[in-house]
C-alpha cells in the first residue's frame, strides 16, 4: 500500500493522506539555519547546532506522534468551526490533503469547508531564517470571514536544559513584540547575544506569546483557546513558556486569495550593540528589521523560492542518469543524492530518531558521508576534511565524536575505536580523485586542535595508517580497540552494570582481540594512500604502503579466511568469531564487503566463494541481514551486539549500510545481476507499494530494516541519517553504473544487469560535462570492449581530465 507518490518532474514526494505509518520528513537549510519538517508540518528549527541553539521546541517519542512544529490554524468567524490546514494538530477532516516535500522545501494544502489553503515551507539560500508562505482561498460561492493563527513554541535554547532544567527555565523566558513581530529573546539580558523572531505580513487583530495563556491550562495544541474563541489574549510571555502566535484576519469573497506570510529565524548582535537606547533592556532591531522586512514581501520570498530552486538544480545536475530503472534513476538524480546532503549537514544529530541533543559528528560517519557528496560540493567537503583531520590525535587515532560548533574532539566518548583513522585516508582519497586538488596534502593542520602542533595534511595520513601497523595483535591482524566499524562489536568491553554506555565505558586492555574487518580496511586504505603518495612523486612510499598492504592482504587470507567466509573478528582471549565454529553469529556481512572491496581474495575464488555464502546465508527479500545466526542472549565478551533482540540493530538487522559493499564486492567480480538484485531490495522508491510495512519514508533510506529473526521482519526504523545514504550512492552511481572519479580521470567500467542495453548519462567532473552512452548487448554484464571520445577511439576505459568547459561526447561498449 502507498500513502503517495513520486513526481519526478518536479523532483517531489507527494503524500496524500496524513495519517501516514510513522511522520515522513523533509529537510529545511543548507548552511546554518536547518530545519526538520513532517508531513503534518511537525519538526523544529536550529542554528547551527541542533543542541545548544535550538530555536522551537519539539517533545520526542510524544503521543500522538510527532506534536509541535510550524501550526497555522483557520477558523470560521461565523460558525466558530476551526481546523489545521497540516492536519496536525486538530486532525480535523480534510479534503484533497497533499504535502510535497521537494529539495529544501515543503509545500502542505489542504481544503475544509470550501476554504484552500496552501503553505510553503523553505530556508532562503544564505540566510539564517525560514519562510512559510501561505495562501487562503475561498472556494464557496458566498463571503468568508475567517481568523488565521500561527503557532509555535520557543525552545530556551539548549534543548537539552530545556527538557530538564525547569526549576530555572520556568523563570528565564523573555520575549518582546512590536508590530507584527515577536521577538524571543531569553537570555539575551545576560550572556547571549542572540533572539529569535517571527514577524508576520499582516497587520494584527492580536498575538498570544505565553503558552498556557494561548492555549489554556488543561487544553492541548489541538484546541488552544485562543482558536476557539476566536481572538488573542495578547499575552506577554514572563518565565513559563514563551510561544509565538499571530492573529490574523480575513475577509475573502468568493473565489478570492490571500497571500500571508511569516518568517521566522536567528540573529545575533555584535556585544556591543545589543541594545537600543544603548543601556536598556530593549533589543537592539537596527539591523534585524530590513531583513524581515524584505522577506515578508511576497516578491521578496518568491525569489528567494526560485533561487533554492536553482541551488538544488545545480548541485543535482553534477550527475543525472537514464536507465531502464525508474528507481535507479530517482534514487541516483534526485532522492539519493538529496539524503547524502542531508547526512553532510547533519550528519547523525536531528531527525525524527535522532533527537539533536546526543551525538556529535562521527569521524567515521563524516567521513563516509563525503563519498557521497564530495562531488556536489567540493569546497565543503575540503573544509570538513580540515576540520576532522584537526582533531585527529598525535598518535594517528582520532576521537570518535566531534562537535559541529565548536569543532573539537568530544572527550566524553573518547577515542580508541581503531577504525576511525583509516577513514580519513578513504574521505581524502576521494577528494582528490573528484577535484585533482592535491594543494590540500600541504595544508598545515593541528592534532587535537592543539595550536603548534600543525602538521601537513598528508602527515596525518600517513599517521593513520602507522596507528594500525603499530597496533596489531596476536595474529597480526589489527587490534579492534572498542570496536570498529561496528559499534556494538565491543570485544574487550565486559559491561555487567545496566545503562553503562557500552562504547565508553572502561576497557580491559587485553592487547588480544582483533579485527578482520579493519584488516580489509587497512588493505584498502594502504593502496589508496600509495596513490596519493605517488601523486606527490613520492614512489618509495608508495612501495612501501604497498608493501604493507599486501603483508596484511596475506595475513587476512591466512588468520581471516574461514573457508566458505572471512571471519569476522578474535575476541578478547584470541577466539575466532564469525566463523563456522561459531554457533550464533558464525558469519558477518561486513569482512565479506570490506575484503573484496580491497581486493583480496580476487585471484584465489575467495571472493566469491565468500559473496556465495553471503548469498545463501544472509540475504533475505528485505537485504542482506548483518549476521547469522542471530545472538539469542547476551554475551559479555561481545558487548552491544548481543544487547539486542534478535533481528534488529546490529543483532542480524538488516544495517542497509553494510549492503552496498556487497553490492560493489559483486560488481567487482562481475555479477551485476546480483549487484542490481541487492540494491533493489533495500531501495526505498523500489520499496513504496509495501509502505505499510516498511513505514519509514519511501524516499530515503532507513539506517536500518528489521531482519528475518525479528517479529516485524521488513520494517524500516532510523531514516535518513545514516552512512547508508553516502554507500548506496557510491554502489549504484560509481560501482553499477560504473562512473567512478580517480586520479588519472573519469573511469567508466559499469556492471549492469544483463537484461539491460545500456543507459545514458551525464557528468560534470573538474569543470568539463560528460555526455556519456553505455550500450551493450543483453546478456552480458561487464567489460568494456571499446571506449569512444568526441568520435576519436582511445585506450581503454579511463579518460584523461578534459578542459574546463568542455563538452565531451563519449560512446562506451560492453562485451
Ligand atoms: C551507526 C554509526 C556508525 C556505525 C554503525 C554500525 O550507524 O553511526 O558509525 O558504523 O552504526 O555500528
Ligand atoms: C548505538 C547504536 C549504534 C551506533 C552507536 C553509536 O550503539 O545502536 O547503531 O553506532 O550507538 O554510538
Amino acid at each position: 500500500m502507498r500513502y503517495g507518490h513520486f513526481d519526478d518532474e518536479r523532483r517531489e514526494y507527494v503524500i496524500t493522506r496524513p495519517d501516514t505509518p510513522l511522520p515522513w520528513i523533509n529537510y529545511l537549510g543548507s548552511e546554518a539555519y536547518f530545519g526538520i519538517i513532517s508531513n503534518t508540518a511537525g519538526g523544529y528549527s536550529f542554528y547551527r547546532d541542533a543542541r545548544l541553539r535550538r530555536l522551537t521546541r519539539y517533545r520526542y517519542n510524544n503521543t500522538p506522534f510527532d506534536l509541535g512544529g510550524r501550526y497555522l490554524y483557520l477558523r470560521d468567524s461565523i460558525s466558530g468551526d476551526f481546523w489545521s490546514p497540516s492536519w496536525q494538530p486538530t486532525r480535523s477532516e480534510l479534503e484533497d490533503y497533499e504535502c510535497r516535500h521537494g529539495m529544501g522545501y515543503s509545500a502542505i494544502s489542504s481544503r475544509h469547508a470550501g476554504i484552500e489553503a496552501e503553505t510553503l515551507y523553505f530556508v532562503p539560500v544564505d540566510e539564517n531564517l525560514e519562510i512559510w508562505r501561505t495562501r487562503v482561498t475561498n472556494k464557496r460561492d458566498a463571503e468568508a470571514k475567517l481568523s488565521l493563527f500561527s503557532a509555535i513554541e520557543f525552545c530556551l535554547w539548549d534543548a537539552w536544559d530545556d527538557q530538564t532544567n525547569f526549576q530555572r527555565n520556568f523563570s528565564t523566558g523573555q520575549v518582546e513584540v512590536e508590530g507584527s513581530v515577536i521577538y524571543h529573546k531569553t537570555e539575551y539580558r545576560e550572556r547571549r547575544d542572540h533572539f529569535a523572531y517571527f514577524a508576520c505580513s499582516e497587520p494584527l487583530a492580536g498575538f498570544d506569546t505565553q503558552r498556557d495563556t494561548f492555549l489554556g491550562a488543561y487544553n492541548g495544541w489541538d484546541s488552544p483557546s485562543a482558536v476557539k474563541r476566536g481572538e488573542s489574549f495578547d499575552s506577554v510571555a514572563h518565565g513559563w513558556a514563551p510561544c509565538g502566535s499571530h492573529h490574523v484576519e480575513l475577509t475573502l469573497a468568493p473565489g478570492e486569495s490571500k497571500e500571508v506570510i511569516f518568517v521566522l529565524g536567528y540573529w545575533e548582535n555584535a556585544e556591543e550593540a545589543k541594545f537600543d537606547p544603548p543601556g536598556s533592556q530593549t533589543i537592539n532591531k537596527k539591523l534585524v528589521k530590513p531583513v524581515i522586512d524584505r522577506y515578508l514581501r511576497p516578491e521578496e520570498a518568491e525569489g528567494a523560492f526560485q533561487r533554492l530552486r536553482d541551488y538544488w538544480s545545480e548541485l543535482l545536475g553534477i550527475l543525472q542518469v537514464t536507465t531502464p530503472d525508474e528507481h535507479t534513476n530517482r534514487m541516483v538524480n534526485v532522492w539519493n543524492a538529496y539524503q547524502c546532503m542531508v547526512t553532510f549537514n547533519m550528519s547523525r544529530s536531528a531527525s525524527f530518531y535522532e533527537s539533536g541533543i546526543g551525538r556529535g559528528m562521527g569521524f567515521r560517519d563524516s567521513n563516509q558521508d563525503l563519498l557521497g557528496f564530495v562531488h556536489m560540493v567540493p569546497e565543503r567537503a575540503r573544509e570538513r576534511i580540515l576540520d576532522i583531520a584537526a582533531t585527529q590525535l598525535p598518535s594517528g587515532g582520532a576521537y570518535h565524536q566531534y562537535q559541529p560548533l565548536t569543532k573539537r574532539g568530544n572527550d566524553a566518548v573518547g577515542s580508541g575505536f581503531n577504525d576511525d583513522p583509516a577513514w580519513l585516508i578513504l574521505g581524502v582519497a576521494a577528494y582528490l580523485k573528484e577535484t585533482g586538488d592535491i594543494s590540500i596534502l600541504d595544508e598545515e593542520v593541528t592534532y587535537d586542535n592543539e595550536p603548534g602542533s600543525e602538521s601537513p595534511l598528508y602527515e596525518h595520513l600517513q599517521r593513520s595508517l602507522r596507528y594500525t601497523l603499530q597496533r596489531l595483535g596476536p595474529h597480526e591482524l589489527p587490534l579492534i580497540g572498542r570496536a570498529d566499524w561496528n559499534d556494538c562489536l565491543n570485544l574487550n568491553c565486559f559491561s555487567t552494570t545496566p545503562g553503562e554506555s557500552f562504547q565508553t565505558t572502561e576497557n580491559k586492555e587485553g592487547g588480544v582481540a582483533e579485527s578482520v574487518f579493519i584488516g580489509g580496511l587497512f588493505v584498502l586504505a594502504a593502496e589508496e594512500l600509495a596513490q596519493i603518495a605517488e601523486l606527490r612523486g613520492h614512489t618509495d612510499e608508495a612501495e612501501s604502503y604497498r608493501a604493507d598492504g599486501a603483508k596484511m592482504d596475506a595475513v587476512v587470507r591466512e588468520h581471516g579466511w574461514d573457508g566458505e567466509w572471512f571471519r569476522r573478528a578474535y575476541d578478547y582471549y584470541g577466539d575466532v568469531i564469525g566463523s563456522a565454529q561459531n554457533e550464533e553469529g558464525s558469519i558477518f556481512i561486513e569482512p565479506q564487503g570490506m575484503c573484496i572491496l580491497a581486493g583480496i581474495g580476487l585471484d584465489d575464488g575467495k571472493a566469491e566463494k565468500a559473496l556465495d555464502s553471503v548469498a545463501s546465508k544472509l540475504a533475505t527479500e528485505h537485504g542482506i541481514v548483518l549476521q547469522q545466526p542471530a545472538f539469542s542472549h547476551y554475551y559479555v565478551n561481545l558487548g552491544e551486539i548481543s544487547s539486542y533482540p534478535p533481528g534488529y540493530k546490529e543483532n542480524a538487522g538488516i544495517f542497509c549500510h553494510t549492503n552496498p559493499w556487497i553490492m560493489i564486492a559483486e560488481t567487482i567480480v562481475g555479477r551485476g545481476d546480483a549487484a542490481f538484485d541487492y540494491y533493489r531490495r533495500i531501495n526505498p522508491s523500489a520499496r513504496e507499494d509495501i509502505s505499510e510495512l516498511h513505514r519509514c519514508e519511501p524516499y530515503v533510506y532507513p539506517q536500518m530494516i528489521a531482519g528475518k529473526d525479528a517479529p516485524s521482519f521488513g520494517e524500516a526504523k532510523n531514516s535518513w541519517l545514516s552512512g547508508t545514504a553516502a554507500w548506496n550512492f557510491v554502489a549504484a552511481s560509481q560501482w553499477i553504473l560504473g562512473i567512478r572519479a580517480e586520479h588519472g580521470g573519469l573511469r567508466i567500467d559499469p556492471c549492469l544487469p544483463k537484461e539491460w542495453e545500456g543507459y545514458e548519462a551525464e557528468r560534470k567532473f573538474r569543470g568539463a560535462t560528460y555526455q556519456i552512452k553505455v550500450s551493450k548487448p543483453a546478456g552480458v554484464c561487464k567489460g568494456v570492449t571499446r571506449v569512444v571520445v568526441n568520435g576519436e577511439d582511445v585506450e581503454g576505459n579511463l579518460i584523461a581530465p578534459q578542459p574546463a568547459g568542455a563538452e565531451v561526447v563519449v560512446e562506451v561498449s560492453i562485451g
